[in-house]
């Protein structure tokens, strides 16, 4: 099992497929002069790392990006895992054409970005058209049984922090379980502030205003702390990543499309694969630098300790 020096057992895999997107949003992508990754592991490869992880107990993977469903392997790459739980986050743009295909090849569920639903504001933030092709997404999953189909929304102040209750009215009559994470600071620079945070604690006094909202089992090592609203209806989450790090919980190990390894969102080292990948290798290699760079795993992310420094890399790369 991967252990930590802090004894948190390591169980969920997130696996980026590319730094690629078609969207900009703001809060992750600079309008323009980012690197792209030169050179991204195969398939092969990904699968390869995901079943040594899995031989060492990862329970969990989650495909993101930058966007996955630019991967034109993708299906490829999903068909090869083998795993309990396999999900995928995306911002939903190709969901409506490859919906069915990633069921069929093994895909269990999606977790789609929705910020807004507001045409216009789509563009701003996304600096592109698409809301639409998004929501369109949203459908195709459900009726592809993608379930439970959830949603994320990453509010920020004076953009989007109007619509809680519209997204909320939305979620509900999709029936889709709809997730509200706080800013954390790891876009382009200056896009973050702490003071433009939209806080959990703000968000519930929102559902409060118009809900009765009880609290729905126990969090354990999920981020997200689930709400029910006048006792019926899909759950929804609020994760409060920067205000109530759950840092003591976390069970996470991220893969970056370009094949390195790392603990934490916020890592400021990660281990490149890649070497070990394209040499010979055993398994058991492989494994033994899964376990170190677990064992390397800090307490937590300290965003708010003095001196606390984003990484260097943005959401887009080190993969959502
Ligand atoms: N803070 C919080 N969430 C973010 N995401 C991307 N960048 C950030 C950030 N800086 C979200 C996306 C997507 C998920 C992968 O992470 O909206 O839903
Ligand atoms: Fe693309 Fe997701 Fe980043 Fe938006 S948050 S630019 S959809 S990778």
């Amino acid at each position: 099992m991967l252990i930590d020096s802090f004894g948190r057992e390591h169980r969920d895999l997130r696996v980026s497929l590319t730094d690629r997107c078609q969207l900009r949003c703001t809060y992750c992508m600079p309008e323009e002069g980012l690197q792209w990754a030169k050179d991204v592991l195969s398939a092969d490869e990904t699968a390869r790392v995901v079943r040594v992880a899995v031989r060492e107990g990862i329970r969990e993977v989650r495909l993101t990006g930058g966007e996955p469903l630019l991967r034109r392997d993708l299906l490829d790459v999903v068909a090869q895992i083998d795993v309990p739980d396999l999900s995928l986050t995306t911002n939903g743009m190709g969901l409506a054409r490859l919906a069915r295909d990633l069921r069929s090849a093994g895909l269990q569920r999606v977790n789609v970005s929705v910020d807004t639903l507001r045409p216009d504001r789509f563009r701003t933030l996304t600096r592109r058209d698409g809301l639409a092709a998004v929501l369109d997404g949203v459908t195709a999953a459900k009726e592809a049984g993608l379930l439970p189909v959830k949603v994320n929304t990453v509010l920020m102040r004076g953009v989007n922090d109007d619509e809680v209750l519209d997204l909320v009215a939305w979620a509900r009559a999709e029936d889709v379980e709809l997730r509200f994470i706080e800013h954390m600071p790891l876009g382009p620079d200056g896009a973050w502030s702490r003071e433009d945070i939209v806080t959990a604690d703000e968000v519930l006094a929102v559902l409060r205003s118009a809900y009765e909202v009880t609290p729905v089992g126990q969090r354990e090592s999920a981020p997200a702390e689930l709400w029910r609203l006048d006792g019926h209806g899909p759950a929804v989450g609020v994760i409060a990543s920067v205000t109530q790090p759950f840092c003591g919980d976390c069970d996470r190990l991220r893969l970056t499309a370009d094949g390195h390894l790392r603990a934490c969102l916020f890592s400021r080292d990660e281990d490149d694969l890649r070497p070990l990948l394209r040499s010979d290798a055993s398994d058991d290699e492989l494994a033994a630098k899964l376990h170190a760079v677990v064992a390397s795993k800090g307490a937590g992310h300290g965003i708010g300790l003095p001196g606390f420094v984003p990484p260097p890399r943005t959401m887009s790369e080190i993969g959502g």
